[in-house]
């Protein structure tokens, strides 16, 4: 899947798209009033009287009002008024034109942000199909998607600039943002909201897949987990459910339900570890549960005293799990 690089000038959905021109619009009029600022300032310059010995003190022009600037700066004021009103109604339009986005047939995903990560559940009538992924989410190319947006602890923003504006997440308060990619691709979002110490380390990722690969996915997460094979993957198994590991995070199909951390039940399928702090790799998987606060200094996940072995095979058991 190649990634595209987080930019708001690179719409891939409609939504997006209604923002970058929004922005085209302001950039033009500021660039033109730019221009005409400039050019006002080198012709006055120009245009300005020689000064000379012989030329008289100019003590007062009250006397004799100039009509010249006056009118210059009344026509100015007017130019500025209208572009500003322009700019609100193109604001108003592009609002307008934000919600109109169709809903028929949307996919429901419940983000909830917490200090710092994303936990992702994918809604359905059924319950049976009901999913939960964490810092990744998946959807289908062409079908509109309502994102509902909750916070644990303090106030987040979810931002995918290349699919839609920023939205907050606002504890106890329930917000929707709607969004829709036309364009199959990974693109980055991040909170942008500052949420503490870790905030810059709070990314997460957007796949656009076509329809029939999103299908397969997310048939793929409601699954349980896989079975580990191999000496290594079975004892990485039995440190988690019998250590801390447990305590805070879910594995489908296993005793680990609990919802303090990420759901990891397909976390070998990801491409990040802690909200896009890590490449999702088996070392990688080592340092990061060895040492959680090497990375995210002020990470609610503790640092472990397990030995390299037992390291090892926790990283191998959760590798597995794609
Ligand atoms: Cu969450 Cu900033």
């Amino acid at each position: 899947m190649n990634a595209t690089a987080m930019s708001a000038l690179g719409a891939a959905g409609p939504q997006a798209l209604h923002i970058q021109q929004l922005w085209n619009v302001t950039l033009l009029i500021c660039c033109i009033v730019f221009a005409g600022v400039l050019a006002a300032l080198i012709w006055v310059l120009w245009k300005r009287p020689r000064v000379e010995a012989s030329l008289p003190p100019d003590l007062d022009t009250r006397s004799a009002p100039e009509r010249g600037p006056k009118r210059s700066v009344a026509a100015a004021l007017t130019a500025s008024v209208l572009g500003l009103v322009f700019l609100i109604v193109a604001s108003f339009v592009t609002d307008r034109a934000l919600a109109r986005l169709s809903l028929k047939d949307a996919l429901h995903v419940e983000v909830t942000a917490n200090q710092w990560w994303w936990d992702v559940r994918y809604d359905d009538h059924q319950a049976s199909r009901v999913f939960n992924t964490a810092n990744e989410l998946h959807v289908p190319v062409g079908r509109p998607v309502i994102v509902t947006l909750k916070s644990s602890d303090v106030i987040h923003s979810f931002w995918v600039p290349n699919l839609a504006g920023k939205k907050d997440l606002i504890p106890g308060r329930t917000a929707t943002l709607q969004l829709q990619a036309d364009r199959a691709g990974s693109y980055r979002g991040q909170c942008a909201e500052f949420c503490g110490f870790q905030h810059a380390f709070m990314a997460f990722r957007v796949v656009a897949e076509e329809p029939a690969a999103y299908e397969a996915w997310a048939d793929k997460q409601r699954s349980t987990a896989s079975e580990p094979t191999g000496n290594a993957q079975q004892r990485g198994r039995q440190l988690f459910m019998t250590g801390t590991c447990v305590m805070c995070h879910a594995i489908g199909g296993t005793v680990a339900s609990a919802r303090r951390g990420p759901d990891l039940t397909h976390v070998g399928s990801r491409e990040t570890l802690a909200a896009g702090t890590l490449p999702n790799t088996e070392t990688a998987l080592v340092r990061w549960i060895r040492n959680p606060q090497e990375f995210k200094p002020g990470v609610n996940m503790p640092a472990s005293n397990l030995s390299d072995e037992e390291l090892a095979a926790i990283a191998a058991y959760l590798k597995s799990l794609s």
